[in-house]
């Protein structure tokens, strides 16, 4: 056996048992298949007893995580906790005793990731993370290493299994967000407090992790912008779907002459686009790139098994370049690149197309001073239909589809507008994706 990893694992939750089992069932296989001896050592969780009997007899189940760091045979770490302390302090320490980390923490990384890949880099240590972003998907390994080759030009991905499947169950039976949040909840997809899934951070995260794969940046969260889908009216879902569009919450991330954006927001994606498909709980991000032009990666985001499926591979992959020197792993992000320049888009400036709902009165003039504003901003219009035949008391809705325009520009557009006093209601602007 050329190779021998002993584990440390902190966290016994969902992806912790499911690394420690595949690990157990796959043993041979594994090492048949890479000539890697991976033993889990000693596991570290806040429970003891309630994870003694789920672990083998002679492997030591303990509360401190002092208890990994210290261990002189532990030589890799596993960080399965999650948030940012004491997980930060765990892989700090066993960075600087020489110990390998492979995480799935995507909030530490996203905020803390410089201080941590530099650390690794110092030690000449590897922080691998493929179960960070998009669960079983490869997508870190296909980023850096399937398209090493390409100019990267943007990433899309429905990285929220949570927010896929809430999306996917209004659009299929019209009910409101909170009514199909409270079954996620039940189903066990969102967690009892859903904020970091609903308002977007958890995608946020994963797409600056991308982007800090594919365009070599520092991360820095300060630089997303993030829109959740806890406002999204499901007359809107439906209207797109009308429109031959499918609303996704994308990550996105894009590089330009203006920099690089990084952005979250649920966006109309056309429904013959294969991304516009993806359904439930499911994953899938595209890649475009200059030479392999676009790929999908489609797989389970989340749950036990397919996490730890990422989480081995990681580990075969320290073990298969344990002996190489540090300069010829695979390079982590950020650690090469020059701190002190500028790489962002600002927001005002990126572009894309908008889908606006407008909600206005019935009177002579109102279409003629919409149109009117749009032209005066900049904008060109695609297509503006009224969904509703209007009504005296209620008026009716207006649905302006536009071409590509800067944000800066539609925002003013919306401004102006919505001073208008024939407008009765807030304008709801939401962004298009045609990913061409
Ligand atoms: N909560 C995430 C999701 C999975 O719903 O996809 C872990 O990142």
């Amino acid at each position: 056996m050329a190779t021998s990893l002993k584990l440390g694992l902190a966290g016994f939750g969902n992806v912790g048992k499911g690394t420690y089992d595949v690990l157990k069932r796959n043993k041979n296989l594994i090492a048949d298949r890479t000539g890697t001896d991976i033993e889990v050592k000693r596991v570290v969780v806040r429970n003891p007893q309630r994870v003694r009997p789920l672990v083998d007899a002679d492997i030591p189940v303990t509360s401190d995580w002092r208890d990994i760091v210290n261990d002189p045979e532990v030589n890799v770490v596993v960080e399965l906790i999650g948030g940012i302390e004491p997980a930060k302090t765990l892989i700090l320490e066993s960075i600087a005793k020489g110990k390998h980390v492979v995480t799935a923490n995507k909030a530490l990384l996203a905020e803390c990731g410089n201080e941590i890949f530099e650390a690794a880099q110092k030690a000449g240590v590897n922080v691998a993370f493929e179960a960070a972003v998009a669960g079983s998907i490869p997508i870190v390994k296909s980023v850096r290493e399937g398209l090493a080759a390409d100019d990267i030009e943007w990433i899309a991905g429905i990285i929220n299994g949570t927010c896929n499947f809430i999306l996917s169950t209004m659009r299929d039976t019209g009910r409101t967000f909170s009514d199909v949040l409270e079954e996620a909840q039940k189903l066990g997809y969102a967690e009892a407090d859903p904020t970091f899934d609903i308002e977007g951070i958890d995608t946020a995260h994963k797409i600056m992790l991308l982007s800090a794969i594919a365009f070599g940046i520092p991360v820095n969260m300060d630089k997303v912008h993030i829109e959740g889908i806890s406002k999204l009216d499901p007359k809107d879902i439906k209207y797109a779907e009308e429109l031959g569009y499918r609303i996704k919450l994308l990550g996105i991330t894009k590089k330009s002459d203006k920099g690089i954006e990084v952005r979250v927001h649920p966006s109309l994606v056309p429904n013959k686009k294969l991304l516009a498909n993806v359904e439930g709980a499911m994953n899938a991000v595209v890649v475009k790139a200059d030479a392999a032009e676009s790929s999908l990666y489609y797989g389970k985001g989340a749950g036990g098994e397919p996490t730890a499926s990422a989480v081995i591979a990681d580990l075969v992959d320290i073990a298969r370049t344990a002996e190489v020197h540090a300069s010829q792993r695979p390079k982590m992000p950020t650690v090469s690149a020059d701190k002190n320049v500028n790489h962002w888009t600002d927001f005002g400036d990126i572009v894309t197309s908008y889908y606006l709902r407008i909600p206005v009165e019935d009177k002579p003039g109102v279409l003629a001073d919409i149109t009117r504003i749009i032209a005066d901003n900049g904008v060109s219009i695609e297509q503006m239909i009224q969904k509703e035949a209007p009504t005296k008391e209620k008026g009716t809705e207006v649905i302006l589809l536009s071409h590509s325009a800067k944000e800066a520009d539609i925002q003013r557009a919306i401004r102006t507008m919505q001073a208008l006093a024939s407008v009765r209601g807030p304008i709801v602007l939401l962004r298009m994706e045609e990913l061409n």
